[in-house]
């Protein structure tokens, strides 16, 4: 059982519902891409890079692993202006591709990514998301999906608040003071 950090009002996936439901997720996308190609897996940072590392560990699949980092303006603006600060390192033309997010809140950046990346011709495109809110959001189809949360202000597991508590091994919700 890990300790509360002090910041944090109440845990809202445990580390171990964590670590289970990323193995159920690991060997789900293994299943479904048994036998066939090198599937390509990109990682959203900076969200995504913890889930990512351990989805992938679990992976008996082939796979290569690269990321995006997109800047997005989607809470605070209804515009949900998303802009890519860094691309990937190869086309993805051909490929199987799942995209690895930590979180979808408004839905803007994985809407977004979907569009952009399906213009790039990859032979599919999937999408992993460890947590979704639910609240009014785009409702962007996910493929594989950890756990529905409450709209709430959660950290950890990658989550971040000005950039703290990523580190954490749970997911919680931040106090609100
Ligand atoms: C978070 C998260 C997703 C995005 C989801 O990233 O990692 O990429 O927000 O939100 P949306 O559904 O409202 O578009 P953030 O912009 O906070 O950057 P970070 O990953 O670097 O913390």
């Amino acid at each position: 059982m890990n300790e509360l950090h002090p910041d944090l009002s109440r845990i809202v996936v445990s580390t171990d519902q964590i670590q289970s439901r990323v193995k159920e997720l690991a060997d789900q996308i293994s299943a479904d891409f048994v036998g066939g190609e090198r599937l390509y897996i990109i990682g959203i940072l900076k969200g995504a890079f913890i889930f990512l590392a351990d989805l992938t560990r679990h992976l008996k699949v082939p796979h290569t692993v690269d990321f995006m980092a997109l800047s997005s303006y989607g809470k605070t603006t209804t515009s949900g202006a998303v802009r890519i600060l860094m691309d990937l390192r190869e086309p993805i033309e051909g490929q199987h591709v799942i995209i690895v997010e930590d979180i979808v809140d408004t839905g803007h950046t994985l809407h977004y990514l979907n569009r952009v990346l399906k213009g790039r011709k990859p032979a599919s495109l999937r999408s992993c998301v460890l947590v979704r809110k639910q609240r009014d959001n785009l409702s962007v189809p996910i493929d594989y999906l950890g756990f529905d949360i409450p709209d709430v202000w959660v950290v950890g597991y990658g989550l971040d608040f000005a950039d703290q508590y990523r580190t954490l091994p749970y997911i919680a919700e931040l106090k609100r003071e």
